[in-house]
């Protein structure tokens, strides 16, 4: 196993998150072996993938002695909640730019947001283009009054980011050494890039041997290709790891998206209910549930061998479920008795 000198980190999470291996699922599909990293369980209120990343964000926004966190993402956006409550956690303020109207009735990870007493700041689409730029005035105007902002970009997918999810490459690796076989693959969603721009930096770095497969949630596969070879680029130069890559290397999978970010179909939300039903895991429609439905979809299609062993990396997303936006069907939904 190789030495890595990772970045200043200031724990958030409940780590190392356990590896479930999926017993009912895989016989259910005849193979290939499933198994789960659940980084869905990396915490409560600041649980999911974004938290790892935040640790190493965090970190940075210490030393730079930052009063403020400002991050940007959807009204109901995992990374802003996450990274609202770890401000809070570290006594620091948070400014959230949500693109989207101010909803009439607060859920989910708003509901958390309001709760730890974000400041939240609602913008349009296309005020969002300019979300860094609007952060970048803001950490001006903070300047002003004597405080210090620090600013995250969206999802909190910058090369820094990036090191949450080396640390979780370095957590699997140690963990499937306890194995009796390593994994083949390590799949993931792929929504600002950043958890799978470190799994990629992270492989690289210590040598797994899983490849790593992200299927996009959002935009298409070459744009996050791009942004993310973008990131390790930055990556290597800054940390002179060897870990840049052409973006043709990188193993996206288009297909899953939809009809966009954030709007469910009816075969994602089969695969979320047969997940629940048959190994008592939820998922969620944005991220997770299109991804695991686009895994199984190509194991279905023959994409893998019946012999190998699939990691699917639960990146969390449980308070977005529970905004009340779904379409689920329930067998027994208006049944009474
Ligand atoms: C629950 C969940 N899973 C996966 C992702 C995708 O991770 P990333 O933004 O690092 O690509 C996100 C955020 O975008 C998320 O909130």
């Amino acid at each position: 196993m190789s030495v890595v000198r990772f970045p200043k980190r200031v724990p958030l999470s409940i780590v190392p998150t356990q590896i479930h291996h999926l017993p009912r699922l895989t016989r259910l599909l005849g193979g290939p072996e499933i198994f789960m990293k659940r980084d869905d369980l990396t915490g409560c209120a600041m649980t999911g993938n974004k938290v790892r990343k935040l640790e190493f964000l965090c970190a940075e926004a210490i030393r730079r002695g930052a009063t403020t966190l400002m991050t940007c993402g959807g009204v109901q956006s995992n990374h802003a909640r996450t990274t609202a409550v770890a401000a809070a956690r570290l006594g620091m303020k948070s400014i959230l730019f949500l693109r989207g109207q101010c909803p009439q009735t607060t859920q989910g990870n708003l509901l958390l947001d309001r709760l730890v007493g974000s400041e939240i700041r609602f913008i349009t689409t296309e005020q969002y283009k300019q979300a860094d730029q609007l952060m970048k005035e803001e950490a001006s105007r903070l300047k002003s009054i004597g405080e210090i902002g620090y600013a995250i970009p969206e999802g909190g997918s910058n090369a820094l980011g990036c090191w949450g999810y080396v640390n979780a490459a370095k957590e699997i690796q140690k963990q499937e050494s306890k194995l009796d076989k390593p994994f083949d693959y390590i799949v993931v969603a792929v929504g600002s890039g950043g958890t799978f721009g470190g799994l990629v930096a992270g492989r690289k770095m210590l040598g797994l041997r899983a490849e790593i497969i992200g299927f996009n949630v959002c935009d298409t596969a070459a744009d996050f290709q791009q942004r993310v070879a973008g990131e390790l680029a930055i990556f290597q130069q800054r940390w002179n790891h060897p870990v840049s890559c052409n973006p043709s290397e990188l193993n996206i999978v288009d297909g899953y998206v939809g009809e966009g970010y954030g709007r469910d179909y009816p075969e994602e939300l089969d695969a979320i209910q047969l997940l629940a039903t048959v190994e008592g895991i939820v998922l969620e429609p944005v991220y997770t549930g299109k991804a695991f439905h686009g895994l199984l979809d190509q194991i279905r299609k023959g994409r893998f061998k019946k012999t190998d062993r699939i990691l699917f990396c639960h990146t969390g997303g449980i308070f977005g479920l529970l905004d009340g936006q779904q379409r689920f069907h329930f067998r027994d939904q208006n049944q009474s008795i």
